[in-house]
Order: structure tokens, then C-alpha cells, then sequence
């Protein structure tokens, strides 16, 4: 349901928010991907353009329609496709978030065509994919936000505080895939927010479009 009146608290705000899985193609007709949906950053881009901001949405491949309202609206697969993409328009952003679920690697070389099975056993050689986040990060300007997230599995807010530094972020939202109401594919989930002083705010579970409104409370509160 749109809000009727939404509080503009982030008017005139560049925000950039990249949302989805990616894939990295092994060849014409597989790739390796992971279960991301899309919901969260779908999600915040809808309540980010209702509080007024300009959104900048990369989008991974993802089953749900366009959000309406983006100022900008990019479709990419693989992970090296999104980095070029948020190259191209981090400098003018003043928030970014970073809900897509990147793969960490890709195959060393794309077949043009379609592999044959064989009855032997086959191993695939993988290289690593930039770190977007890492990058911009650490060349994050003076006035720019940046959020990051992690689905975890276990020491959740230890992994996530790792993040938080190394990737020069001024939150981070983490969640325990291993809870119920908090997978992947969830229409829900359960998160946890850190901030720079390693301040941990739990919430309980919520859909991801109130979780969103939440999200972006955090973030107006530091642009004060
Ligand atoms: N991220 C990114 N580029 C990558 C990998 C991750 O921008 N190549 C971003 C994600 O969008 C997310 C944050 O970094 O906001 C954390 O992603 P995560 O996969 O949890 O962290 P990694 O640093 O990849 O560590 P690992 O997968 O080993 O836990
Ligand atoms: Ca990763």
C-alpha cells in the first residue's frame, strides 16, 4: 500500500542501492548464482523514492517487477557487470546500500559453447570477483553514507563488525540465515543493525518493506 503522506526525510538525496543475486556463467546455458530474491533491495528502493530520494536501483536477476518511482533503473548478471555499473554513479550518491548477494567467484574462463557431460569426474577452476564494496568504500568521500549487509550463519555480529571495518562502512545489517523467518528467499526477516561504534540494534522479525522504513530511519538519523 503507498503511504499517503510520507515523511520526504530523504528529499533531493542521490541513494544508490544495488539489489539481487548475480551469475557467473560456466557456459551459454549454466551459471552459478545464489538464492538472493531481491525483496530487501526491492524493498528499500520503494521506500527510499516514497521519502523523496533520486534512486539509482542495479538490480541482479530477480523475478520481481520494476519498483515504480526510480530515477535510474539498471539491470546487470554478473557481479563484474554490477561493479562497472556502480562505478559509473557512486561519486554522485549520497547514501549507498548494498543488499545484493555478489558472487565471490567466477569461473576462469566462459565456454562459448555448451559443455558434454562425460562420465568422469570434472573440476571447475574459479577466480575471485572484485569486492565492490571494499573498493568504493574505502574511497568513500567525506558526506557519503554506505551500508553494507551479510547473511551469516554463525558469530553473525562478529562477521558482521569485521565488515563494517574493513569495508569502511557506517552500518552494516546482518542476518542469521539459519532463523526461521530470515532465509533467503523470506517474505520476512530478522536483522541486526551495527553502527561505527559497534552499537548493535536487534529487531525483531518484520516484512522486508517495514524492515526497510527501518533501515532508512538509521540512516536519516546520521545524516543529522
Ligand atoms: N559485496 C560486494 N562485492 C562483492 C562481495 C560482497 O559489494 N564482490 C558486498 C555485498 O553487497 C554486501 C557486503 O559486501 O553488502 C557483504 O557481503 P558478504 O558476501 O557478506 O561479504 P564478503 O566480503 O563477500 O565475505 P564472505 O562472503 O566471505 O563472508
Ligand atoms: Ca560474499
Amino acid at each position: 500500500k503507498e503511504m499517503l503522506n510520507p515523511v520526504e526525510d530523504l528529499k533531493g538525496k542521490n541513494v544508490l542501492i544495488t539489489a539481487g543475486p548475480t551469475r557467473e556463467w560456466i557456459d551459454p546455458v549454466r551459471f552459478i548464482s545464489n538464492p538472493s530474491s531481491g525483496k530487501m533491495g526491492y524493498a528499500l528502493a520503494k521506500s527510499a523514492s516514497e521519502r523523496g530520494a533520486n534512486v539509482t536501483l542495479i538490480s541482479g536477476p530477480v523475478s520481481i517487477e520494476k519498483p515504480t518511482g526510480m530515477s535510474n533503473f539498471v539491470k546487470v548478471e554478473t557481479a563484474e557487470e554490477m561493479y562497472n555499473e556502480v562505478v559509473k554513479v557512486v561519486d554522485s550518491q549520497d547514501i549507498v546500500i548494498k543488499t545484493a548477494a555478489v558472487g565471490d567467484y567466477r569461473p576462469k574462463s566462459k565456454s562459448d559453447i555448451k559443455l558434454k557431460k562425460s562420465n568422469s569426474k570434472v573440476s571447475l577452476e574459479l577466480e575471485p570477483n572484485a569486492d565492490i564494496l571494499f573498493n568504493i568504500g574505502n574511497n568513500k568521500k567525506e558526506n557519503q553514507i554506505f551500508v553494507g549487509f551479510a547473511a551469516e550463519t554463525n558469530d553473525v555480529i562478529e562477521e558482521g563488525k569485521k565488515k563494517l571495518i574493513k569495508k569502511n562502512l557506517d552500518l552494516i545489517v546482518v542476518n542469521d540465515v539459519t532463523e526461521v523467518g530470515a532465509g533467503f528467499q523470506s517474505e520476512t526477516n530478522i536483522i541486526k543493525i551495527i553502527d561505527k561504534e559497534k552499537n548493535v540494534k536487534e529487531f525483531p522479525m518484520d516484512t522486508k518493506e517495514n524492515l526497510s522504513n527501518i533501515i532508512i530511519d538509521e540512516i536519516v538519523n546520521l545524516l543529522k
